[in-house]
């Protein structure tokens, strides 16, 4: 057990004159207890206004993204005592309109999500009998791809994405390449349309943030590689 000051940045949208700032609470955490669970402790004992988005607390939905000591990762995923100090600062993510205290507007990941249809898409009539099927081979070439579970720690990392809202961002990326990489997709050229734009996957600069925010491990970096590859080799014809 040790006591942990929590630095937790607070922000009202009905009180413009305060604007952001860091609230303090002091908490004794056990062996084991996530970031989450420390939340919710402070928000059911402490502070019923503490505002902070939530879910699935299993890594599988996303919604408890936020930086954590400066770093983008999942609450529910966060051993509080790992970190070893005795105070954590909980901000939320970087690069998107806050909502309230740790709730960030999503908005602008959805819309590069949209932008590549992520989606199967097939031209063709499915096969009467059964399902589209694949090979071991061609299966697994979707994965490190498939797991993204849309938190936008990429996206809120990335510098590209800070300078230029409209940079459609690495999780849209790596969402599009999971289905160029699809035996079974015959929509690539639509996929590829939005992330062939000034805002598109060119604004990358390989910088590598994402791959270190990503609480999945996963790589948008290499996704963003295969798809100008491929874009290169469409415009050589
Ligand atoms: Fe940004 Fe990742 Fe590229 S951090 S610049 S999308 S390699």
């Amino acid at each position: 057990m040790a006591m942990i000051t929590f630095r937790i940045n607070r922000f009202n949208p009905d009180d413009e004159r305060r604007g952001h700032y860091m609230q303090e609470y002091q908490l004794d955490v056990e062996k084991g207890m996530t970031l989450l669970d420390a939340l919710n402790e402070i928000k059911w004992k402490q502070d019923g206004t503490l505002t902070f988005r939530r879910s699935c607390r299993s890594g599988i939905c996303g919604s408890c993204a936020m930086t954590i000591n400066g770093v983008n990762n999942l609450a529910c995923e966060t051993q509080v005592l790992e970190f070893g100090g005795s105070t954590i600062t909980v901000e939320p993510m970087r690069g998107y309109p806050v909502v309230k205290d740790l709730v960030v507007s999503l908005d602008p990941l959805i819309r590069g999500l949209l932008a590549v249809k992520p989606y199967l898409i097939s031209h063709s009539p499915p096969p009467s009998d059964q399902e589209r099927l694949q090979s071991p081979e061609e299966r697994e070439k979707i994965d490190g791809l498939y797991e993204c579970i849309l938190c936008g720690s990429c996206t809120s990392s990335c510098p590209s994405f800070w300078a230029d809202k409209e940079y459609i961002g690495p999780h849209a990326a790596l969402k599009a390449y999971r289905f160029v990489a699809d035996s079974r997709d015959e929509g690539s050229a639509e996929h590829l349309e939005a992330l062939d734009d000034r805002h598109g996957l060119w604004r990358c600069h390989t910088i590598f943030n994402c791959v270190e925010a990503c609480p999945k491990d996963l790589n948008p970096t290499k996704a963003i590689s295969e798809l100008k590859k491929e874009l290169v080799r469409r415009r050589l014809g």
